[in-house]
């Protein structure tokens, strides 16, 4: 692919650990020319993109991957005997592989396809939820979570009787550890939580989560939106139950994502959805299931959405995460320096950069964040001014909205100078 990386060195199959033996830098300078929609003008001025965290950019590998399939391959999976149904399903079933590797799954049948993390966890909710959460049961959220990670929990909730409780977060934002003995029992089933906040960049300690609900007999959902994007994962070592992640934020399209669990716990919850390539044998009063984990995925998938992100798989893994991750932490160390030098800044999140991962949310004196957000787009700049649906987050903090500047590989210091001198532009404006 020649992402044009400062290292050669070749993405090879295993887990994170494995495939990059060294820490490797990163050129992101050079790595951003592989992304054709950075460089263009927006009002007059080049393009600063700062809102990774909800949708990153995508590189010309993965738009190659998509059209050459739409030119050449395009087929049903899994129906035709014909050759285009060939090719397309080897290529489906090539990037579950892929995801798969790349977040150290022990087969690829441990990889469901998606819609997105918001789909991921509404497949949990709907289909092991159902049948495991009763009257009287419990499923512990914390305060720190995306919508995404709240809202299908409280429609089980309501449907099955169970009760909510959340894990509070300290001043900075950091999930309180010490309330998690009072608030898990053994009516706890689930533990929900996020990996890194998107509001906050808040990085969470997943293993005494993970560890204290398994003590209490509860499986663990990690929220992996966030985090399965800036730095290496493995599943296996990480010890969750479930692990959701979209790929339209880690250079992949939009409309895909996945939900990885242990292949036995998939093969014992019920499908989430009836209909096409889910079914074994189908009856008139009743059908068997295909295994997993085709089981979960009724009716044509997103074909192209998989092959897009196996190819951003194959992007990332060439460039490095552990270069990925160092590229990003003195990008983020850079950029909480220079925004806490700007007079009526206000950060949010850990202070300590390494409880954080690439996002600096914040406000700026009385300016309302959409202020901010539209001064900013006047200069080429894009920020997300808003709650980031993480309400709850908000009113923690006891403000209606944040700006928040988010960051990837292929940003530059030049970008959070350019952010920079914005605010500044934001501050001319409001006294
Ligand atoms: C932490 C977190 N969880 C869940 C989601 C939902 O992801 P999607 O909209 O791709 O389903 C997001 C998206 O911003 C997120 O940041």
């Amino acid at each position: 692919m020649g992402t044009s990386t400062s290292t050669s060195a070749e993405a090879t199959p295993g887990p994170p650990s494995t495939r990059e033996a060294s820490a490797r830098r990163l050129d992101a300078a050079k790595l951003r020319t592989h992304f054709p929609a950075l460089d263009q003008t927006v009002n007059g001025h080049p393009l600063v993109y700062l809102d990774n965290a909800a949708t990153s950019q995508k590189p010309t590998a993965v738009l190659d991957a998509i059209s050459s399939y739409y030119e050449r391959d395009n087929a049903n999976v899994h129906r035709g005997i014909h050759e285009l149904s060939r090719r397309a399903t080897v290529a489906y079933e090539e990037a579950r592989g892929k995801v798969a590797r790349w977040i150290g799954a022990s087969d690829a049948s441990e990889i469901v396809w998606t819609r997105g993390t918001t789909d991921a966890i509404n497949l949990v909710a709907g289909a092991w939820g159902l049948d495991n959460v009763g009257e009287g049961d419990e499923i512990l959220l914390t305060v720190l979570e995306h919508h995404s990670n709240i809202v299908p929990w409280q429609l089980l909730a309501a449907r099955r009787g169970a009760t909510l409780r959340y894990l509070e977060l300290d001043e900075q934002g950091r999930l309180v550890l010490d309330d998690l003995p009072r608030l898990l029992n053994d009516r706890t089933r689930l533990v929900a939580v996020s990996h890194v906040s998107n509001a906050l960049g808040t990085i969470n300690p997943l293993p005494e989560v993970i560890s204290a609900a398994h003590d209490h007999g509860a499986l663990v959902l990690v929220d992996g939106a966030q985090g399965a994007v800036h730095a290496a994962v493995d599943v296996q070592r990480m010890g969750a139950d479930f692990y959701a992640f979209s790929g339209h934020k880690m250079c992949g399209p939009t409309g895909i994502g996945v939900l990885w669990a242990r292949r036995e716990l998939l093969q014992e919850m019920a499908p989430y959805q009836g209909g096409g390539e889910m079914i074994g044998v189908v009856g008139r009063d009743s059908s068997t299931w295909a295994d997993v984990p085709h089981k979960f995925e009724a009716g044509t998938p997103n074909i192209v959405g998989a092959i897009g992100l196996g190819a951003a798989v194959d992007f990332l893994a060439e460039v490095g995460m552990s270069a990925i991750e160092a590229h990003e932490r003195e990008l983020l160390i850079y950029a909480l320096d220079r925004i806490r030098d700007v007079p009526g800044v206000r950060v949010f999140g850990p202070e300590d950069h390494r409880e954080r991962s690439a996002v600096v949310s914040f406000t700026l004196g009385d300016a309302h964040p959409h202020d901010i957000s539209t001064i900013l787009d006047m200069h080429g700049i894009a920020v997300r001014a808003g709650h980031h649906c993480a309400q709850l987050v908000m009113k923690h903090f006891g403000v209606a909205a944040t700006a928040r500047a988010s960051l990837y590989l292929y940003n530059t210091k030049d970008d959070v100078d350019r952010l920079i001198e914005g605010l500044h532009q934001v501050r001319s404006v409001f006294g």
